[in-house]
């Protein structure tokens, strides 16, 4: 973008930048940047002593991440409204789902802790980082079926059977995991559960990060700044 190149983004989605149309290119360069931000921020806020140690610290970052929240959910519903997303209706319902629940979980989350109640301020964090880390799984999860199967159920113009599912996939089951990990103080089975899932979860993610990372982001983030392959 910074560079005038607005059109490569179409080479990973088609549609995702239009020069005529300055206010989705707006939304989505927002809920772009607003998005990366925030997916870097949410794991600072999980750890225990830091909020223990440098309380101001976590408030300004919680701060920062409800407003980053507030520009993906905004910047991804503004471009919905504007452009429509490349599944059609199907994947504009899904996708407006995912952003009207992450900004309802980050005004929950701000309005609790800002008046004290912890208890309800914690849990809605939890769903609310479990909401945000579904754009990452996202990508995961396609990646991982698309290895496993071959692109099975998935056509270029996202209305495939796989692709219908994914419209909501990459976020509902987040919210089911979030829902055991605040009840694990209630239920010894629950948390069990949750912990094995969200480790199992984690070393799946983690292999295919690295993949993603090693074979096609990492050269092409390189590319973006250095012009040439590393
Ligand atoms: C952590 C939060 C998020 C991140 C990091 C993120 C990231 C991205 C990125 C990088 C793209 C560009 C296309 C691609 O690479 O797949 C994109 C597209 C998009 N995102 Fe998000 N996103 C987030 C949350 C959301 C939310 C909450 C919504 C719902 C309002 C949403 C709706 C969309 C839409 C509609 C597109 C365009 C899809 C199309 O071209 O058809 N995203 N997002």
């Amino acid at each position: 973008m910074l560079r005038g190149e607005g059109e490569a983004w179409n080479g990973s989605l088609p549609g995702l930048y239009d020069a005529g149309h300055a206010l989705a290119t707006f939304a989505i360069a927002s809920h772009m940047a607003g998005g990366a931000l925030l997916l870097a921020l949410g794991p600072l806020q999980l750890v225990e002593p830091v909020r223990r140690r440098f309380p101001g610290f976590h408030r300004l970052v919680g701060k920062l991440y409800v407003a980053c929240a507030g520009l993906a959910g905004a910047g991804g519903l503004a471009f919905i409204l504007a452009e429509g997303t490349v599944g059609g209706a199907p994947m504009d319902l899904g996708f407006a789902g995912y952003g009207v629940l992450l900004l309802i979980a980050a005004g929950q989350t701000f309005r609790h802790a800002r008046a004290g109640r912890m208890d309800l301020h914690r849990a809605w964090a939890i769903r609310l980082f479990a909401l945000t880390i579904g754009s990452w799984l996202y990508r995961m999860e396609y990646g991982l079926w698309f290895a496993l199967t071959g692109r099975l159920g998935h056509t270029a113009t996202f209305d495939g059977w796989f692709d219908r599912l994914m419209v909501v996939a990459f976020y509902l089951p987040n919210l089911v995991v979030a829902e055991l990990i605040i009840r694990r103080r209630e239920s010894r089975m629950a948390a069990g559960f949750a912990s094995a899932l969200v480790l199992v979860i984690a070393a799946l993610v983690l292999l295919a990060t690295w993949t993603f990372t090693a074979h096609f982001w990492g050269p092409g983030i390189v590319r973006g700044f250095t012009g040439s392959e590393f």
